[in-house]
């Protein structure tokens, strides 16, 4: 296919309209990812059950067409390249943006770019921090209190009943949300907009942003309470 054009794809990297739109289609992947987790850690309310049956599931879907297991590793290697490309090219966008400033400001006030470029970087740090040792804790079950394979609900509830752990994972899931809105705020800079639809989509951006940041709270504050156990 021409739009698969190996030099093609090279030239498109190399520019930085390519780099941003590897950016935003990554991240879009990355955000229907993190939805469709927080979505489907619901479960846990529905019953324990509800939980374990839908991990065994992403085990077994598709099985006839890729084997057991299959459409997870699948997925597990599109989130990798998905990260991959989006962590790699906001690194050399951000060294693009400071090589063409090559005379650092002598005074240099604390504007709100500042601030939305540090909590991305430090944000992007913790949530590739937080992913090692999620994977460790609730995939592997090495750094699990129950860590038995297969039984998720109760592995899920044991982390949570450890206010460390809780911590950890309200932490991360914040930076989580922080990341969202301004990730969302920036694709529409690069895109361009009036004053008005400025204000309206930063309004959805921060509202999306809550609306995950609650959603996957919800199941650890959920055990803290006693309302799973
Ligand atoms: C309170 C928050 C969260 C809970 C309760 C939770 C729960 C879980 C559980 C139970 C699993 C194992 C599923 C299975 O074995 O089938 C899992 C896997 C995973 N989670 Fe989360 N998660 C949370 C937040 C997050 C966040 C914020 C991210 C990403 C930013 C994330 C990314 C992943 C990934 C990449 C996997 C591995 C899937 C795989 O390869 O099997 N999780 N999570």
């Amino acid at each position: 296919m021409a739009v698969l054009d190996p030099p093609r794809l090279r030239r498109l990297w190399s520019s930085t309209v390519g780099k941003k739109a590897v950016m935003g289609v990554t991240g879009l992947l990355l955000l229907l990812f993190v939805t469709a987790h927080m979505l489907s850690n619901l479960k846990a309310f529905i019953s324990p059950a509800s939980l374990d049956h839908y991990a065994a599931w992403l085990r077994t879907v598709l099985d006839g067409a890729l084997g057991h297991g299959g459409f997870l590793w699948i997925a597990r290697i599109g989130l990798v390249v998905c990260v991959v490309l989006h962590a790699t090219a906001a690194v050399q966008l951000a060294r693009r943006a400071r090589a063409a400033r090559p005379v650092r400001y002598r005074h240099r006030a604390r504007v709100q770019g500042d601030y939305a470029a540090r909590t991305m970087r430090w944000g992007g740090v913790i949530l590739a921090l937080f992913v090692v040792y999620h994977l460790l804790d609730l995939t592997a079950g090495y750094l699990n209190p129950h860590g038995v394979q297969g039984d998720v609900y109760n592995n899920v509830v044991a982390d949570f009943r450890l206010w460390y752990v809780t911590l950890f994972y309200a932490l991360a899931v914040v930076s989580l949300g922080f990341h969202i809105r301004h990730g969302l705020w920036s694709a529409l800079q690069s895109l361009g907009a009036s004053a008005a639809a400025r204000r309206a989509w930063q309004a959805t951006a921060t509202g999306y942003a809550v609306f995950i940041t609650a959603g996957y709270l919800s199941v650890p504050f959920a055990v803290l309470t006693g309302l799973l156990r």
